[in-house]
């Protein structure tokens, strides 16, 4: 029974009871609908509706959104609920979001409660309110408030629904209070269909779309529900609700809606993999090793879940260090209002900074941010495995270094994984959970609590050089500096992929997190690189004139005073030398050029990644490149990306740059495989099919 309702007198107690978030699929809508026929023909004086559980209703259940609009349609209901003889009374119980919200806006009156949250946060899904959220909201709560909650999504807590004139009271008990509303107040309350619109105010909309223009990057959703907004806002009703659902039912079968929807719940199936059987250990403290920005990083957000931490330095110069990087971040979270007065003595209280090993004996799981390096690392474990509890789990944050070196050197390889945190690592939601060949399903299952409490998105990543994401990260800037030697320039590069979705490209972003590490990595990995492979060095140059980035004052681009970005011409200079000095004669690449080579040669990459077992599969890696390395959310992803290209288009493509340099366009058979199959990479599975 997805709706239930019985009745008290002559007063209805309708639920939405569809756990676990009372999402509103097609049993709700008919239960709704029913409802209201229902309370009519009992002649009830008020209907109170609510939600069973945590939710009020978490909006349209968007498992239907890949297949037709069922009937009744959510927009047929509200008009049901909005124009019955009997006033609707919203109690809202917990979320109401989307679709949720919209019926609580048909509803004469809302009721909150005080923990609950109301939003239309469809934009985030690719499409914008279906079911009137566009042209009931501007009527409750005035243009500016609902150009601003449809088009950042963010839903409102209970304050500020009230306070916005969304909500009419904020109650402990929404659902007494929705009993002891006279019925002579409730007889007063126009429906919401007949509160005039607001008036038009270009000036007011247009800043609007200018504010979201800058951030969208590409994705329509929001700039659509502008202009949903605004050109309802003269039409009548019933027309404004007709074009506001045309608009929405392009853009629910739209690429975007398909790619933000498989991110949505391919997040959701990361945090519970099926696959794992093991218990995790219980956790109330860790050790943290190393106190620099990731350490400290680590340790803060650890303290956010409610965990204490022991963050243990080698000596007392570098423990003043580290207590003074996480006063710096507890400070900025205080200053962001991320956490209040008590959040942060809270915080302080939980991260203990020393530099005796001992300290840490508590703790059932240690996580080492140490210096990367193989011989600092092994040190470190072997003084966690004897301070701690035989039966710790000893957890690697490496980016790079080979886990299973790290563990052989202890007596108990099984408790050690990589837990691999993305800077800032408070901030950042990806954590890849790294399996090494002896890591025990305990460790792994630790790993994938820990993520659970911390809210971030896991994926487990085998053992290689930079696991998944770093891995794809080195073959994008490999290819970047190829074009750059072959002819293109750093801000042309960086241009094609912000145009492309991403927040910055790959020089801006180099600057900014510093060209040390990677200088270091290309260092170690001279030993094993194929020397049939082509060799970039102007990163070298770079680093070699102390050019380590923005912290520098200079790094692929010069910086001002102010922090501008200027272009640099002794860059070109080192540019045009190596090319010389490589005998390349230069060609012009256009923005498409550009943006088709670096996304060819990561999908590449990932499929390697695939076929090697490093990844276990195409979701995890789009998982990877959203929450970690800033690709497109509204692209789905590097390998939903990817089909929506077509295997066969891809290896076509290859196949004419592997013409140019078979060595590093060389096709991976995956690949290969999906393209001869006419498989979908999001279906490869290396077991037998
Ligand atoms: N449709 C289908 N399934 C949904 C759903 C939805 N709208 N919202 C949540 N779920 C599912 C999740 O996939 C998950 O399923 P699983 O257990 O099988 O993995 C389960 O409900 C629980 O979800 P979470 O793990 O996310 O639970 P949380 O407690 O962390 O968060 C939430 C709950 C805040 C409601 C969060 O799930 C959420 O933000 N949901 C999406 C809300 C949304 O975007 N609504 C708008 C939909 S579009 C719409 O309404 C169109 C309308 O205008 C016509």
């Amino acid at each position: 029974m997805s709706v239930t309702k019985h009745r008290d007198k002559d007063i209805g107690f309708v639920e939405i009871d569809n756990p676990p978030v009372n999402a509103i699929g097609q049993a709700v809508r008919q239960g709704l609908l029913d409802a209201v026929r229902w309370a009519e023909q009992e002649r009830l004086t008020r209907v109170i509706l609510t939600g069973h559980g945590r939710a009020f209703a978490a909006g349209a259940d968007a498992r239907e959104f890949d297949g037709a609009p069922i009937e009744p349609h959510l927009p047929d209901v509200l008009n049901a609920i909005e124009t019955s003889d009997v006033p609707w009374v919203a109690a809202i119980n917990g979320v109401a979001l989307g679709g949720g919200a919209e019926i609580a806006m048909a509803c004469r009156m809302r009721i909150i409660a005080p923990g609950a949250q109301i939003g239309l946060p469809e934009v985030t899904l690719g499409v914008i309110p279906g079911a009137g959220g566009t042209v009931r909201l501007p009527r409750l709560v005035g243009l500016s408030d609902a150009l601003e909650i449809i088009t950042t999504g963010k839903p409102l807590v209970a304050a500020d629904a009230l306070r916005t004139g969304l909500v009419h009271a904020v109650e402990d008990d929404p659902v007494d209070a929705a009993l002891a509303i006279p019925g002579e107040t409730l007889a007063c309350i126009v429906p919401t269909r007949e509160l005039p619109a607001p008036k038009t105010d270009i000036s007011l909309i247009a800043a609007a779309r200018e504010k979201v223009a800058a951030k969208s990057r590409g994705q329509v959703a929001a700039l659509r529900a502008i202009d949903v907004i605004e050109h309802g806002l003269d039409k009548p009703f019933g027309q404004a609700l007709s074009m506001e659902r045309a608009v929405f039912l392009e853009l629910r079968s739209g690429e975007q809606a398909r790619a933000l929807r498989h991110v949505f719940f391919a997040e959701r199936a990361a945090k519970a993999p099926d696959w794992l059987r093991s218990d995790p250990a219980e956790i109330a403290r860790v050790a943290v090793v190393g106190g620099g920005t990731m350490g400290a990083g680590i340790a803060y957000a650890l303290s956010n879940a409610g965990l204490t931490v022991t963050l243990v330095e080698t000596d007392a110069e570098g423990a003043a260090r580290a207590t003074d990087n996480v006063a710096r971040i507890i400070e900025t979270s205080l200053g962001r209002g991320l956490i209040d007065r008590a959040g942060a003595d809270d915080r302080r209280r939980r991260i203990g900074v020393t530099d005796d090993y001992s300290a840490a004996g508590g703790a059932r799981l240690a996580i080492e941010a140490a210096f990367e390096s193989m011989d600092v690392k092994r040190a470190v474990f072997a003084r966690l495995s004897e301070a701690l509890p035989s039966d710790a789990i000893l957890a690697t944050n490496t980016s790079y270094l080979d886990i299973d070196e790290i563990a052989a050197s202890l007596p108990d390889p099984t408790r050690v994984l990589g837990l691999h945190f993305f800077a800032p690592a408070h901030i950042m939601k990806l954590l890849e959970i790294v399996r090494g060949a002896k890591t025990s399903d305990a460790a792994l299952a630790t790993g994938f609590a820990l993520a659970k409490r911390l809210r971030k998105v896991p994926v487990l990543a085998g053992v290689c050089d930079g696991f998944i994401g770093n891995r794809i990260l080195s073959r994008y800037r490999e290819a970047a500096d190829t074009l750059l030697i072959d002819g293109s320039t750093p801000s042309a590069v960086d241009a094609a992929m912000v145009e492309f979705g991403y927040a910055m490209g790959p020089y801006e972003a180099q600057d900014l997190s510093g060209l040390e590490i990677a200088h270091a990595n290309r260092r170690r990995q001279d030993a094993t690189r194929d020397p049939q492979r082509r060799y970039v060095p102007i990163a070298d140059r770079l680093v070699a004139l102390g050019r380590l980035g923005k912290k520098t004052g200079a790094g692929w681009y010069r910086y001002s005073d102010t922090g501008t970005r200027i272009e640099d011409p002794i860059v070109t200079d080192i540019v045009l030398a190596e090319a010389r000095s490589a005998g390349v004669s230069r060609t012009v690449f256009s923005a498409e050029d550009i943006r088709d080579r670096l996304v060819l040669a990561m999908i590449n990459e990932a499929c390697d990644i695939l076929h090697e077992g490093i990844a276990q599969s195409a979701a995890d890696i789009d998982l990877v490149t959203v929450f970690g390395y800033g690709f497109p959310r509204w692209r789905g992803g590097l390998l939903h990306h990817a089909d929506t290209l077509g295997a066969a288009e891809i290896v076509r493509r290859l196949g004419a740059l592997s013409l140019e340099d078979p060595v590093a366009w060389k096709i991976s058979p995956v690949l290969l495989e999906c393209a001869n199959d006419n498989l979908e990479l999001a279906k490869w599975t290396r077991a037998p099919r």
